[in-house]
């Protein structure tokens, strides 16, 4: 089956004109190169594509300084498994060295070896993900479909090229799941078996692989269905027994959306703040998210101690140190009382600043020394009671603690 016909009606005309130099270059160094994996799989579902994925059977370390100068190509980015990232006509364009994949155990990232153009097609995950198009003359957008695939496209089921699967790479559990919530797939039975068996070895993936499955899931259209479709196999829970459950994650990051917090970490935000307070460190450790979610997470603790009844210059000292993220957070789940002592820190409290200083209080006659800062906070926690004062007010009360 040849695809240029769809090909031309799904993708851009400088998409379109991208791979037609690509093709172009890789005649002339005599090397064979296709288009796969997804980029073939939304071409034949006829969905336009965003990354351009090119399988050669070289590797494309400096392959384009060997292009006809005519074309400017940028080499944005090129990673341990043999794949360059280039720009040409302002497209992105993934070029990777035809690989086979061996897994050392499960969960643990291949070794990757050369291989025939047949080898990488045979190590990839789905049917639906095993396509390929030639981009050479000779068999210019020629489909190959390694096994079945069309059949599977037309029957809407996504079904793994062997039964170890799951075994060599369990983030696939994950990746069945989206496929099947973005395109409204049927997961094949035998493939179904597989993914469950395959459960137990989530435990077994690093946090960097898991944050990056989770990522994937909550940039989807549709993330929040199958989020919850994670629960009908308790995926969450295989990967830490603290993590919560996709129903209750799609509820949290829905009351986050009308936050302003940095989107890019938000749902996160909200995966952490249902997980209980004992167990937030381990979680955040599983994930490998790093410090600023360790303070974020114990910023959580935090708040969620705090006494309904407070003063005010009690709530300014128990909150003066926490991320204002953790207090917008916080706030769409503890009681109405803790809310409100959590808006007047934001709106009033923590805006009450000083604007006199140690200077000031030489002037007025304190000696340099530890006296100094506590006439200060003195000053400051008169203010955060009775509201705010300009500068010569300051002076005044500030006077009265000397
Ligand atoms: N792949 C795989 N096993 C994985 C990850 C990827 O076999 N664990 C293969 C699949 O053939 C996939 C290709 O590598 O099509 C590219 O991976 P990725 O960019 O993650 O997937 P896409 O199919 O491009 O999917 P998406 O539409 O989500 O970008």
């Amino acid at each position: 089956m040849n695809i240029e016909n769809l090909l031309k009606k799904t993708i851009s005309s400088s998409q379109y004109r991208a791979i037609t130099i690509l093709g172009e270059q890789f005649d002339r160094l005599g090397i064979r190169a296709f288009l796969v994996g997804g980029t073939v799989r939304d071409i034949l579902l006829g969905k336009s594509i965003t990354d351009i994925d090119v399988v050669l059977e070289a590797d494309p370390q400096d392959i384009t300084s060997k292009f006809d100068p005519k074309y400017k190509v940028e080499v944005h980015s090129v990673s341990q498994f043999g794949t360059c990232k280039i720009i040409l006509l302002d497209q992105t364009i993934d070029l990777a060295m035809a690989r086979k994949e061996v897994y050392p155990s499960p969960g643990e990232l291949p070794v990757v070896e050369h291989a025939s153009f047949e080898d990488d097609l045979a190590r990839r995950d789905f049917s639906i993900n095993a396509f390929a198009a030639g981009i050479n003359s000779q068999d210019w957008c020629e489909l190959i479909d390694f096994d079945n695939g069309l059949a599977d496209l037309e029957s809407k089921q996504i079904r793994v090229l062997h039964s170890k699967s799951f075994q060599d790479d369990p983030t696939r559990i994950f990746r069945v799941l989206r496929y099947s919530g973005r395109l409204g797939f049927d997961i094949e039975k035998r493939t179904k078996k597989f993914m469950i068996e395959g459960l137990r070895l989530i435990s077994l993936l690093s946090g960097v692989r898991l944050t990056n499955e989770i990522r994937k899931i909550f940039s989807e259209e549709n993330s929040g269905a199958i989020l919850r479709s994670l629960d009908q196999y308790e995926v969450m829970s295989y990967a830490h027994e603290s993590f919560p459950n996709g129903a209750d994650l799609t509820k949290r990051r829905d009351l986050l959306q009308s936050l302003r917090i940095d989107p890019h970490n938000r749902d996160f935000y909200a995966f952490v703040s249902l997980i209980s307070s004992l167990e937030r460190q381990n979680a955040i450790e599983r994930l490998n998210l790093g410090n600023e979610f360790m303070k974020f997470g114990s910023d959580l603790g935090r708040i969620e101690l705090l006494e309904e009844k407070v003063s005010r210059s009690e709530l300014h000292d128990q909150l003066k140190q926490i991320s204002e993220i953790a207090i917008l957070v916080a706030g769409t789940y503890v009681s109405r009382k803790i809310k409100s002592n959590l808006d007047l820190f934001l709106q009033e409290l923590n805006k009450i600043d000083l604007l006199i200083d140690g200077q000031d209080l030489i002037g007025l006659g304190v000696t340099e020394g530890p006296g100094v800062g506590d006439v200060l906070s003195k000053t400051l926690s008169y203010m955060i009671e009775s509201g705010p004062l300009s500068k010569p007010e300051q002076l005044i009360i500030a006077k009265k603690f000397i």
